[in-house]
């Protein structure tokens, strides 16, 4: 029986959980691949760090070694930062070899290049790991919905934020405790930038929107926040209206125009992200023909993460390429022009100093807080004339419980 020689760059949490997966499952991958599946070379930083790794293993600290092999199909990449990452796998792909990424930086900036590339050279890419940990969310995109054109895409892809925006209305802790919770229990780096700022979010963005819409928007015009601005004072607010606070990536088409903001959105009852809580992720995926479809489970983690990469060598060994993206323009869509038309939104601040623009209130608590229907071009334009609003869209049924619909400030 032939074999398949994978190499895996990086022996962290990733590599080394999909290297004891293929231990674990290998008869199974046998059973669908027709092919044994071996580890050839692992390519660390450091080669003194003991590793459970058996001896016929090569492992190097050099790119050039594992490109020198005798027989590499498969190069599974699961190291950090996106150099020199990019560059192993350019060459990886002139080797003839498929390639799969947990690296989602990597992938967010070079991914069309490497696609292109891999085209070229008739091999796979997976890159199922880089969204939303073990979710399937990229082979539901690739796989399952080649027909169906996506409108609207709304996500929770960072586990930390959420975890932490749980924490804080659970647990009524403050930002920094739930952040000390979220690092004292590993969710969370001890630089926790990329997570509550928006960053990790927004790359896995960016990757759904190439993936969804054939392209992805203009990074610059991303609305992008992290979680940082969230008090529990905010949080208390929302709860009295019913609301709670996720971290949302959140991308749409506007007529040609791709609409894409990742930051703290209001999500009501009725709609299926509220009930996603701590670590979790899911994806909402809203299309013309199944309409919505909600994935949800473990963002990352050894074996989410493993789930992920063990099920893209199962594609990339199928070589199957159809569909890497989808490249057909996207008629503008009635249901998300209307919504982008008028949104609800929670708006705390003096809004009665403000009387040039008649705005739609529906709902308040007390003075200062209020519920609001308005675009978002309405409610730019207000925040510009008093930069002390704070303002949040909600998503989902929202009810009010006063009848102050209509109502004009
Ligand atoms: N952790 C998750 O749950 C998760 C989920 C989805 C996606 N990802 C992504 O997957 C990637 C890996 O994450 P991780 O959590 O496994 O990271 P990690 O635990 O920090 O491991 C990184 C590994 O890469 C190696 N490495 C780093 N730079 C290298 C270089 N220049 N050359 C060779 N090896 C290098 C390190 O070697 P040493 O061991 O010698 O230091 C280490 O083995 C990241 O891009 C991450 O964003 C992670």
């Amino acid at each position: 029986m032939s074999v398949i020689k994978v190499a895996i760059l990086g022996f962290g949490t990733v590599g080394e959980g999909f290297y004891r997966t293929i231990q674990s499952h290998s008869e199974e991958l046998t059973a669908v691949l027709g092919r044994k599946v071996e580890v050839a070379a692992v390519l660390v930083k450091n080669k003194q760090k003991e590793r459970n790794i058996s001896k016929d293993v090569f492992i190097t600290t050099e790119f050039t070694d594992i490109l020198n092999l005798p027989q590499v199909d498969v190069v599974v990449e699961a190291i950090v930062d996106k150099d020199p990452t990019y560059s192993f796998l350019k060459q990886a792909i002139q080797r003839g070899c498929h390639i799969i990424t947990a690296n989602k930086e990597m992938f967010a900036h070079y991914g069309q290049e490497l696609l292109e590339l891999a085209k070229v050279h008739n091999v796979s890419v997976g890159y199922e790991a880089t969204v939303a940990g073990g979710i399937p969310v990229i082979q539901t995109l690739r796989q399952l919905l080649n027909v169906n054109r996506v409108q609207q895409i709304h996500g929770i892809l960072n586990g930390t934020s959420n975890f932490i925006l749980t924490e804080m209305r659970e647990k009524k802790l403050s930002f920094a405790d739930a952040l000390r919770a979220a690092q004292e229990n590993g969710y969370a780096e001890a630089d926790p930038t990329n997570d509550v700022e928006g960053f990790d979010a927004f790359y896995k963005a960016m990757i759904l929107s190439r993936l969804a819409f054939g392209e992805d928007p203009n990074w610059h015009d991303v609305d992008r926040k992290g979680i940082t601005s969230i008090t529990s004072d905010l949080i208390d607010i929302a709860l009295q209206f019913g609301l709670r606070f996720k971290h949302i990536a959140s991308i749409k088409k506007k007529g040609n125009q791709l609409i894409a903001s990742v930051k703290p959105v209001l999500v009501g009852k009725e709609h299926p992200l509220y009930h996603v809580e701590g670590v979790q992720n899911a994806v909402n995926i809203y299309s013309d023909i199944v309409g919505q479809i909600t994935l949800q489970g473990p963002g990352a983690g050894m074996y989410p993460t493993a789930s992920a990469v063990i099920e893209d060598l199962v594609y990339v060994c199928q070589n199957r390429r159809a569909n890497q993206g989808f490249t057909s323009a996207i008629e503008s869509c009635s249901i998300v022009e209307k919504s982008q038309e008028e949104e609800t939104w929670l708006i705390k601040g003096l809004l009665n100093t403000l009387n040039e623009q008649p705005i739609n209130v529906i709902d308040q608590v007390e003075e200062g807080i209020w519920i609001v229907k308005a675009t978002s071009e309405e409610v730019a334009q207000l925040t510009k004339l008093n930069q002390e609003l704070v303002c949040f869209p909600i998503i989902g049924e929202f009810e009010s419980e006063h009848d102050l619909a209509k109502l004009v400030v």
